[in-house]
């Protein structure tokens, strides 16, 4: 399609990169009278039970265990397979991902990533195990999948475990098959800026029956029974009220996706063919998680860098997130390490330079993914 470049007014309103899905107060309250007749508010109550047992069934997956945040969720996922020493991950990624080992006393190795998924590059791990390695920690970008495959097969020869951050990958299946089906174990985020939401939440994924008893000890303190704490477990329980509104926020879901769905079609109907701007990979095995929009921009073909439309979209009232810059690697706690070197991790450093996220989300009209597809055009021109 043709774009025209008019001189555009900014929003009225603020554009923000993305807005929860708010169900109706209605809904809610009457979903808050079944905890209130109930009078439980948290320790694996009703609405817990329910919501796990629904999200297994959706996201296809043998076991899952609800926790109250995704950040907590990975660091007793970490815990639940005794990780200790070395675990290689990447530096493109949300702080929490090296963050959890590090509150697990191990050492972040931090690998490069492919250029084209921004996935831990799989063809680099293995010259990166030593003696202390216990474990590959990979991140599903944007909802891209890692190569799930190779990565298996290096671990399998190295007696690795593998554990995944999914935290962006709601409902995406390779091959039909539920991304928390790869690795021993996979987190998922239902924090309110995540698609599905429980306003803050998370969950593990595993197939080894074993671990879900595992893994519900260590987030509920240890606690086997009334008189037995059997390991040094954490809080990390999801409570009725979350529970709740994640099953409300269940009904939306398909809804918000559809929408999402609309908008991503007209992104890419005014964005695919301009020079410099990068869309994401295309993956006809893979279900999008739909919950980024996520452009790269090439500074010497497109004419402007990212971090000068990032700046210039903020005047039109449109609020965009570099994401993920700054990388990992360059944080004071992790710059130190010989892996968090530059010249260790060229693709990341570049790509982190260009990735902007845009305006996702239900309520966004096609008209206004128009008009910001207009202001990038205009900002390059000025
Ligand atoms: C990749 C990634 N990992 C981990 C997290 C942390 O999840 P939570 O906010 O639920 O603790 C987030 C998100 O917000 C994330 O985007």
């Amino acid at each position: 399609m043709q774009i025209i470049t008019i001189q555009n007014e900014p929003f009225d309103q603020p554009i923000y990169v993305t807005r929860p899905i708010l169900p109706s107060l209605d809904r809610i309250t009457e979903k808050l009278q079944e905890i209130w007749d109930s009078k439980w508010l948290t320790n694996n109550g009703p609405q817990h039970s329910l919501l796990e047992s629904k999200l297994v069934n959706m996201l296809n997956v043998p076991y899952l265990s609800l926790f109250n945040n995704g950040t907590i969720a990975l660091i007793t996922a970490c815990q639940s397979l005794r990780l200790a020493g070395e675990v290689i991950t990447t530096p493109f990624t949300f702080p929490a991902s090296p963050h959890v080992l590090t509150w697990n006393n191990i050492k972040p190795i931090f690998c490069d990533i492919d250029p084209v998924t921004m996935n831990i590059d799989a063809n680099k791990v293995e010259s990166m195990i030593t003696p202390q390695t216990s474990a590959i920690l990979g991140v599903h970008v944007y909802g891209t999948p890692c190569n799930v495959i190779k990565i298996q097969e290096i671990a399998d020869k190295y007696g690795l475990k593998v554990i995944y951050d999914a935290a962006h990958a709601f409902n995406v299946e390779i091959d039909g098959v539920g991304i928390g089906n790869f690795g021993d174990i996979s987190m998922m985020s239902f924090h309110a800026t995540k698609l599905f939401h429980t306003v803050e939440g998370g969950a593990l994924m595993f197939k080894d029956p074993n671990l879900k008893t595992r893994i519900d000890f260590l987030k509920n303190f240890g606690i086997k029974n009334e008189e037995e704490v059997v390991m040094p477990g954490i809080n990390g329980k999801m409570n009725e009220i979350q529970a709740a509104i994640g099953l409300v926020v269940l009904n939306y879901i398909e809804d918000e996706r559809n929408k999402r769905k609309a908008l991503i079609s007209k992104y890419k109907e005014c964005l695919e063919y301009v020079p410099g701007i990068k869309l994401l990979p295309e993956n006809s095995n893979c279900t999008n998680s739909y919950q980024y929009f996520v452009i790269r921009i090439e500074q010497e073909i497109f004419g402007c860098s990212r971090n000068y439309v990032h700046e210039k979209f903020k005047e039109y009232n449109i609020f965009t997130r570099k994401y993920f810059y700054p990388l990992c690697s360059d944080y004071p706690c992790y710059k130190q390490l010989p892996s968090a070197s530059s010249v260790n991790l060229p693709v990341a450093n570049a790509i982190s330079q260009q990735v902007l996220s845009l305006p996702l989300y239900g309520e966004l009209s096609t008209y206004e993914v128009e008009k910001i597809c207009n202001i990038l055009l205009e900002i390059r021109g000025k």
